[in-house]
């Protein structure tokens, strides 16, 4: 689209004093020069998003969905009457003027006034590989505070990220006591909230709210673990108040932030939708020095026609491409030894678990907790974080030995860390006591037997990159680091930052984001898992230094199935760490089959976390029938499309599939979750994503006899969409796992 001319030269000459003294007169007000109207198209393939520029300077958003062919149309709308509340619908409102609602800014200057007013002073854009940069210059039209809202379009993936740089072009320093990333105003007569809650052991559970006329506010405020209590993403169904995977407008949203974090939803009484989104400003009003500025972290968003399901394959396709880290490519099947061995284990332990996953087909050992402190051994979870040496009472051999022995195996070696962590009964806790998070003079509390250290100082920064490299350095070729960060922040201060308390929340998360950079600057190929006590760092800002999540604690196989089913909603499923556990689980006692935890795993990044020798001469021979067959399809786990064709929250089945983007392969997988009476039947699942017009062959996996009467036969993709696929799953805990391959 080719944009209008601006007058910008007019805007950046105005008079813009400082500091209002009161004693003085007070000069003249001035206003903001008129300028000529235009629209702005930030656009996609199958997306618009138009912003509209009035004749004041005011900036708009006036359309995010569907494409619109001629965005100039938007010019013909008049805005309003000049006494009228024209703020409403601002894309980035500020605090002053008019505007009267949530702001995406609010800053309080040096002379204590909170006024800001933005206008637009220019526009540019520029192309960086499948994705075009557009930015809006605005800045208030009396201080010398100026904003840039930028929105990156990546074409293909129907995705547009949007974060906002502010800069302090003044004398005095300011405070910016709201910094949201993006303002969406959104029209419908109806607004659907999905949106996640958790909790240790149930992460990522989905919950729906029909949007009233209240402020609904998402925040995390726990500094560390930010994402265990809610996420920062959700899915908004446009104009119905039915959640639907295939039909109706639905946008999905998601915040690149590991700290603490704020969505809020604010229906005005024109029926708008105001969707901010950015850090939360919770004790954190960010001071910014004259000449500085504050970049925000990236807002993606993305809009589907199509219900649910493709808003959540637009989110997968992108961030395999170009959030996640190495995103899309397929990640080692482990064993890990947390539940197998828990802290109790010796080399020998070790070694035979090493035997047994080479034995099953597994590709990679991973040695979890344990492992380290020597005064104060880690022999449970009350000693020894922060003392990052090896046991040699407990590991006399080294981790040199085990990673060698591993290695020999064909097996790939990682190791579990907890950087940010330290127990009191350390020799860290001793030696720097100014490192805790504390504030003076007060208790500092303790979670899980542990305090946390202060990344918002340069020094703990240095420390704890060192102690990612020093375990790099324990054995030649450590291939995976699972990065663990077992509680939150409370009592929260830094001694290092003096009065500045309030940029504590801000910097810690920056400087988690520095050590992460430096470790990928040194470390470009190390698989790295982000676990945070299960799901408790699951966002787009960590995923771009991760490989994979560790999904949730629980590993129950139930519970994963609306675990799993939240996370997909988002994140793709090349991050989704999944693992098959013993029985009874020991997070929920419950008792599955070793195939329904075998089929649930297999829906993401396979793994095993128990001591194998427990298992007996036919469930061995199932877990090796599993794993082979696992990596047989699992490039689509990792690369396919996701469509989820029953839900565990409907009902009492689950299913989903995944589709290679030339619709030439998929794998379906089905569970039972609940006894379904005289299921003589089976149950009829509509496939989705394939071919219409091609011939699949289904073959259902790990069965010596099917459970669906097509098994080995050849179908259409119409047939099999048309609801002819019906498995019978007629037990709680039934599951299959179905391959097709177009011919
Ligand atoms: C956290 C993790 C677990 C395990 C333990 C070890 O709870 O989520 O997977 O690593 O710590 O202490």
């Amino acid at each position: 689209m080719k944009l209008i001319a601006f007058l910008a030269a007019t805007l950046m000459v105005l008079p813009a004093p400082q500091a209002r003294k009161a004693k003085k007169p007070a000069k003249p007000p001035v206003t903001p020069p008129a300028v000529q109207q235009q629209v702005v198209s930030v656009e996609t393939e199958n997306t618009s998003l138009i912003l509209l520029i009035d004749g004041k300077g005011q900036v708009y958003t006036r359309h995010y969905g569907a494409r619109i062919g001629q965005p100039g149309l938007y010019l013909e709308e008049a805005l309003g009457e000049e006494d009228y509340n024209t703020c409403d619908g601002l894309a980035y409102p500020a605090t002053g003027g008019r505007f009267v609602g949530e702001p995406a800014l609010q800053v309080k200057y040096a002379d204590g006034t909170h006024n800001t007013e933005l206008y637009f002073t220019g526009v540019s854009s520029e192309e960086r590989g499948g994705c075009s940069v557009t930015t809006l210059s605005l800045k208030d039209y009396v201080t010398e505070l100026s904003v840039k809202l930028v929105f990156e379009a990546y074409l293909q993936e129907d995705i547009i990220v949007e974060h906002t740089e502010i800069l302090n072009g003044g004398k005095q320093p300011l405070e910016l006591l709201n910094y949201a990333s993006s303002s969406l105003y959104v029209q419908a007569d109806d607004y659907l909230l999905t949106h996640f809650w958790g909790a240790w052991a149930a992460d990522m559970q989905m919950e729906h709210e029909l949007l009233g006329h209240d402020l609904k506010v998402i925040e995390s405020r726990r500094g560390t673990q930010a994402t265990q209590g809610n996420n920062p993403s959700f899915l908004l169904s446009l104009g119905t108040r039915e959640f639907s995977e295939t039909a109706g407008e639905v946008i999905a949203g998601a915040l690149a932030w590991s700290g603490n974090f704020r969505l809020s939803f604010e229906r005005d009484n024109g029926g708008r939708l105001n969707i901010l989104a950015g850090i939360s400003p919770f004790a954190s009003a960010y001071p910014l020095a004259a000449g500085a500025s504050f970049t925000t972290p990236d807002m993606i968003y993305t809009w589907s026609g199509e219900g649910a399901g493709k808003a959540s394959r637009n989110l997968h396709r992108w961030a395999r491409k170009y959030s996640v880290y190495d995103g899309g490519e397929v990640n080692p099947t482990l064993l890990n030894s947390w539940e197998g061995a828990y802290f109790n284990f010796t080399t020998e332990t070790l070694l035979r678990m090493m035997d047994d996953a080479a034995g099953m087909g597994l590709e990679m050992f991973v040695l979890d907790d344990g492992w380290f402190g020597n005064k104060f051994p880690r022999n449970g979870d009350n000693a020894g974080l922060g003392d990052w040496e090896v046991n040699t009472s407990k590991l006399p051999e080294g981790i040199d030995f085990l990673a060698s022995y591993a290695h020999s195996k064909g097996l790939k070696f990682g190791i579990w860390i907890e950087p940010e962590m330290v127990n009191p009964r350390s020799e860290l806790a001793r030696n720097h006591p100014e490192w805790v998070v504390q504030s003076h003079g007060r208790e500092v509390y303790q979670g899980r037997n542990q305090w946390v250290l202060d990344l918002s100082n340069p020094a703990v920064e240095d420390f704890v990159f060192g102690i990612f490299d020093r375990t790099m350095q324990l054995a030649p070729g450590i291939d995976y680091i699972k990065w663990d960060c077992n509680r939150v922040i409370q009592s929260f201060g830094s001694t290092y930052l003096g009065a500045q308390q309030d940029r504590f929340f801000v910097e810690y998360c920056q400087g988690l984001y520095n050590v992460m950079r430096r470790i990928r600057e040194k470390y470009p190929r190390v698989l790295v898992q982000c676990c945070s006590s299960g799901g408790g760092r699951v966002d787009y800002g960590s995923l771009r230094y991760c490989n994979e999540i560790w999904t949730s604690d629980n590993t129950d196989a139930r519970s994963r199935a609306f675990i799993q089913y939240g996370t997909s909603l988002i994140y793709p499923a090349c991050v989704m760490g999944s693992h098959v556990s013993t029985v009874p689980n020991h997070q929920t006692g419950n008792v599955t089959p070793l195939k329904f935890r075998f089929d649930m795993a297999c829906a993401g990044r396979l793994g095993m976390e128990l001591q194998p020798k427990n298992l007996s001469a036919d469930e061995r021979a199932l877990a090796d029938r599993c794993i082979r067959s696992y990596k047989q399809y699992r490039d689509l786990v990792f690369t396919g499309d996701l469509y989820r064709l029953a839900s565990p929250y409907d009902g009492k089945y689950y299913g989903l599939m995944y589709v290679s983007e030339d619709k030439s392969r998929a794998v379906v997988f089905t569970y039972c979750l609940d006894y379904e009476p005289r299921n003589v039947g089976g149950k009829t699942f509509r496939l989705q994503g394939l071919d219409p017009s091609r011939t699949y062959r289904v073959t259902e996996q790990n069965v010596d006899k099917s459970c669906w009467w097509g098994n080995g036969k050849r179908f259409t993709g119409d047939f099999l969409m048309g609801g002819a696929f019906n498995p019978r799953l007629p037990q709680i805990y039934s599951s299959a796992v179905f391959v097709l391959e177009a011919e």
